[in-house]
């Protein structure tokens, strides 16, 4: 059971989530206001620049907040805007960050600052992890998804047309800074795309915050203060007692991947960009839960429940068809490239019953049959 630090609905005030990694430990802030509060950057490295990455769509919102927060604290502060959107998760975007570096003479001390969702948080660290071999950043996650997931332990990545985040590196940022308002200008179907990699962790780590989830989901919907926070901080809680114990997944942090083997797939197949990344997970808990229940390790009732609070989600639970001629096969041929793949072989993470995941793999053929009856509505 992981260790939980303040009871559910018990504050919506300043809260820290420690992300234990020896010399590259830091805090992830979870609170109201932190975009403004000097005290969200207090103790971060001085240095005579820093370079917020944002996008176009973020830009307008938060930048100049961010930018007159970190101004006492940097000589220069630059913003480079990126194209907006998964598609964008690629070479030429990232080349426009070392463009932006480059162009104003950033040394080897300049921190960066990702101000976005998740697209922008791993082109971000990844910039980071090799510009001048190495430089300081900063996450200021701004979706609900990023806020749970993605801009805490340190994957960083770009795509590639053949497979989802297939070229990045590990590397951790200094801190994370989870400003709970910003939640507020997002879209509803991007707050719902957050909400599967909450839901992810129930199955695979608490089934008491899942319970806690069923009974919340309206109030998370509709951004009730407590009931974010909460979500917020017991997602970050689990993530961090995970990459804790195995920063560079060579083993237990694979289980933060339930629901995302099929999903990558989906997201791949129909062109990144299509399906947001949370719709595609969100599906893809659904057929990971499919595919346990079909090798013994959990009871329909089990993903019947999974697959109502996806639903109720506002998540997608009926796969795509990628290959109307040969599906199955489309699924299974980009599930090949998955990153937990070995010598071809793909590794599912799966529920072996409620609260406990498993890394497996699974006869084709059975794989196969969970997508053609995860294709047809139920
Ligand atoms: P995203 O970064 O594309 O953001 C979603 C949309 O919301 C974008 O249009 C963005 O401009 C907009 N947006 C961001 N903040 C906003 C705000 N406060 N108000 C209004 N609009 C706002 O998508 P995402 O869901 O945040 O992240 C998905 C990405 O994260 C995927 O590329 C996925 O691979 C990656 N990811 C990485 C990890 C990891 O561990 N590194 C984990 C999970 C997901
Ligand atoms: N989102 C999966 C991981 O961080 O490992």
């Amino acid at each position: 059971m992981t260790p939980q630090s303040i009871p559910a609905g018990a504050t919506t005030g300043p809260q820290q989530v420690d992300i234990d990694l020896a010399d590259r430990s830091y805090p992830i802030l979870i609170g109201t206001g932190l975009l403004d509060a000097n005290t969200s950057y207090a103790g971060l490295p001085r240095a005579a620049t820093a370079l917020i990455v944002t996008n176009t769509t973020v830009a307008p919102l938060y930048a100049q907040r961010l930018q007159a927060a970190l101004a006492g604290r940097y000589e220069r502060v630059h913003t480079v805007e990126l194209p907006d959107g998964e598609s964008f998760k690629t070479w030429e975007t990232l080349n426009r960050i070392f463009d932006e570096l480059l162009s104003h003479a950033c040394d080897r001390k300049t921190v960066l600052f990702a101000l976005g969702g998740g697209v922008v948080g791993d082109m971000t660290g990844f910039a980071a992890s090799s510009y001048m071999r190495g430089v300081p950043f900063v996450q200021v996650p701004t979706t609900l998804l990023a806020q749970v997931d993605s801009s805490v332990g340190g994957k960083t990545a770009i795509n590639h047309p053949l497979g989802k985040n297939m070229i990045g590196a590990f590397y951790q940022p200094l801190r994370v800074i989870c400003d709970l308002d910003t939640l507020k200008t997002l879209p509803a179907r991007e707050l719902s795309a957050g909400l599967a990699e909450v839901i992810k962790y129930g199955p695979i780590a608490d089934m008491a915050f899942f319970e806690w989830i069923e009974s919340h989901l309206d109030e998370l919907l509709m951004q009730e203060s407590h009931a974010m926070a909460y979500a917020v901080r017991r997602s970050c809680e689990i993530k961090a007692w995970v990459v804790g114990q195995d920063e560079r997944e060579s083993g237990l942090r694979a289980i933060l991947n339930f629901g995302h083997t099929f999903g990558h797939a989906i997201e791949a197949g129909l062109g990144y960009g299509q399906w947001l990344h949370g719709e595609a997970v969100g599906c893809g808990l659904v057929m990971a839960a499919r595919l346990s229940e079909a090798l013994g390790l959990v009871d329909a009732a089990f993903v019947e429940r999974l697959t109502s609070l996806v639903r109720r989600a506002g998540l997608p639970v009926v796969a795509p068809v990628l290959d109307a001629a040969d599906n199955s096969n489309r699924y299974l041929s980009l599930m090949r490239v998955d990153k937990k793949a070995e010598a071809g072989e793909i590794k599912f993470v799966l529920i072996d019953g409620p609260g406990l995941a498993t890394v497996r793999s699974a006869p084709d053929a059975l794989v196969a049959k969970v997508i053609d009856a995860s294709c047809i509505p139920a």
